[in-house]
């Protein structure tokens, strides 16, 4: 670790918000103007610095291009009515990013310098945050082996960079979904909880047939028996069953999410039963089908709270009740909103003011 937090800022000499639809933003195709970024090598990290946003130059023999030496978070920046720029839970990324490091072999990036980073940066492109309803400023901190070497070891020098883009919704409308029972997203003892490329990238197959059959997601099932529900890959599943929220216990296999664990305290709160617990299959199709099933949601950063309307298992649609009538998802979504947005009290400490 650096012994001071000084870092260095170029800023860019032509920003582009001017031409930016701010209010508008696709998910994850624009831009901030500007970047952080850290070096490690000889065992620190070092040379911290705030540069415009651009192209990253590396050697065509780069480990990460070969073996997916990276790992990534995702989260959220949103204005209050005042005007200051609120991030949420942003230590429990940089926790989690720790977590991910550790199991994929690289150094840990510490919080303070993760945090520092961040703030830094959300000064400087504090403009891009936008105002509307459902929009915010993505940040996706992600580290990367930078080592120009063809062989399989640990890398000895990475880079840790935020970048940062405005964002709407993930999902714009409820989703149908469809459980997965020959492809596996991750198995006992592998990499399926860390928030690294790989896992992305091995889900794009199964979850492009899944597009072509007309479904926006998979339901992830375990991987040795195909009878228990998992995640959903973008996000974290969630449902309510006789008025209980139901959820899968995190693990080897499932992505510790942030919003999902804001929603479980959110659920508390109000006094819901809440249960971690393994959810077979058979159980969320027989809750739909005897009505028991009142609300089936995604939870995660991207996506929010995504309402899903239909699960698709084994050559039979499962309808959801009509989400016009959800309760507990919306009021959750709605609280998320409010807490982030700094309109109501923020009883957990979730947010930061920059
Ligand atoms: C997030 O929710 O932040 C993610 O990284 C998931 C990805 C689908 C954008």
């Amino acid at each position: 670790m650096t012994e001071t937090l000084d870092i260095n800022i170029t800023q860019t000499s032509k920003s582009k918000l001017p031409e930016t639809d701010l209010q508008n933003p696709t998910f994850g195709s624009v831009y901030a103007d500007h970047m952080f970024i850290a070096d490690y090598a000889e065992g620190e990290w070092k040379d911290l610095r705030i540069v415009p946003y651009g192209n990253l130059s590396i050697s065509p023999a780069n480990t990460t291009l070969h073996y997916a030496s990276t790992i990534f978070e995702g989260l959220k920046a949103n204005r209050a009515e005042n005007g200051d720029v609120l991030v949420f839970r942003a230590d429990a990324n940089a926790r989690r990013m720790q977590k991910s490091a550790v199991r994929m072999c690289m150094p840990e990036v510490p919080t303070e310098l993760f945090m520092s980073g961040m703030t830094e940066l959300l000064k400087l492109d504090r403009e891009w945050v936008p105002t509307a309803p459902g929009t915010a400023l993505y940040v996706r901190p992600f580290q990367l082996a930078m080592d120009p070497y063809i062989g399989i070891r640990p890398s000895s020098t990475y880079q840790f960079l935020i970048i940062t883009g405005p964002v709407g919704g993930y999902y714009s409308e409820p989703v149908k979904v469809k459980i997965e029972t020959h492809y596996t997203r991750a198995a006992q003892g592998g990499t399926g909880f860390a928030k690294t490329g790989g896992n992305y990238a091995a889900a794009l197959k199964p979850a492009v047939d899944a597009q072509k059959e007309g479904f926006n997601q998979l339901i992830w099932t375990d991987a040795k028996t195909h009878e228990y529900v998992e995640e959903s890959g973008t996000m974290n599943l969630m449902f309510v069953i006789n008025d209980t929220l139901v959820t899968a216990p995190t693990g080897d296999t499932i992505l510790n999410g942030i919003t999902r664990d804001s929603i479980i305290q959110l659920a508390k709160d109000k006094g819901m039963a809440v249960e971690e617990r393994p959810i077979k299959v058979t159980e969320v199709l027989e809750a739909i089908e005897n009505g028991s099933m009142q609300e089936a949601f995604g939870a995660g950063t991207a996506a929010t709270v995504a309402p899903i309307k239909l699960i698709h298992h084994d050559g039979t649609d499962y309808n959801l009740p009509s989400v016009d009538g959800w309760k507990h998802s919306k009021e959750f979504l709605d609280t998320l909103n409010k807490i982030k947005t700094g309109q109501i009290e923020d009883p957990h400490g979730w947010i930061m003011r920059i």
